[in-house]
């Protein structure tokens, strides 16, 4: 008999082992490379290492394993003045453990200059991959939503609460949003925008220090203190677009806040 030489042997697959099975619960949905890193022995040598506390808190009420490492990223974004520092020192920072896991540190994306300036929860898989903001399925929405108002990527400036993808897609915990918080506040203070938009409930609960969950605190103006000299910036939570993929009647209500912001950019004299 002669060979097709294009047909390859039948090989059958192997059912998956138990630690493949765990792998995927533990929300693992893709291979970067062929052999495993123990990226956990990094991070219990960087816990090991926490720094001195060097001052009482004063921001908020945390999780008080967190003190000395939240304590050092506000010291930290004190002496920060620009952005380029701002990415430097983020990139530098070892107090959060999710930079262990992630491919890139995903800092920003849009223009730094811009009026308008939105924070959405943190990088997904494919803001991962790119190390930009909302770049994903819910970024192309978040795009659209921003071009019924005439706003693009050259008119907004895009960051998250936290600039690390949590693996699995998994939401942030209390420790992480606290530990990172500093240098969003500050990544917002260098920014200076006139409107703060602040994509769902992580950003919103956590920058306005809420406990109302987003569908009550969404198409309501808020005061940001941006520093204790009175800046105060307004912000509007809005729904995460990742949040209308899976629920799209509510659409409508996400149309009100677009209009809204419109509104506010053309009081504020923006256009
Ligand atoms: N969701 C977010 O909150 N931020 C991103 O950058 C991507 C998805």
């Amino acid at each position: 008999m002669i060979e097709n030489p294009k047909k390859r042997a039948y090989t059958p697959q192997k059912p998956p082992s138990q630690l493949e099975k765990w792998q995927v619960d533990a929300g693992i949905n893709e291979i970067l490379l062929e052999t495993t890193v123990n990226r956990l022995a990094a991070d219990i040598s960087a816990s090991t290492k926490r720094p001195e506390i060097s001052k009482p808190l004063k921001e908020k009420e945390v999780v008080s394993s967190n003190i000395g490492l939240l304590d050092n990223s506000i010291n930290l974004v004190n002496k920060i003045i620009n952005l380029d520092e701002l990415r430097l020192a983020v990139s530098e920072y070892e107090g959060c453990s999710l930079k262990n896991t992630a491919t890139n540190l995903v800092f920003s994306d849009g223009n730094e200059n811009a009026r308008v300036m939105l924070v959405g929860e943190a990088p997904g898989a494919d803001e991962d991959r790119q190390g930009k903001p909302f770049v994903g399925v819910s970024g192309q929405l978040l795009d659209k939503m921003l071009s019924s108002i005439g706003l693009d990527r050259s008119s907004v400036y895009i960051a998250n609460i936290i600039p690390w993808r949590p693996p699995g897609n998994r939401q942030p915990t209390p420790k992480e949003i606290d530990l990172c918080l500093p240098f969003i506040r500050r990544h917002i203070q260098l920014v200076n925008p006139l409107v703060l938009v602040l994509v769902g409930g992580t950003a919103a609960k956590s920058l306005l220090d809420k406990k109302e969950g987003i569908m009550r605190l969404r198409g309501r103006w808020f005061e940001y203190a941006a520093d204790e000299s009175d800046t105060i910036i307004p912000a509007l939570p809005i729904f995460h677009p990742a949040f209308l993929l899976r629920s799209p009647v509510q659409k409508s209500n996400s149309w009100k806040d677009l209009i809204q912001i419109k509104r506010k950019l053309t009081e504020l004299g923006i256009e």
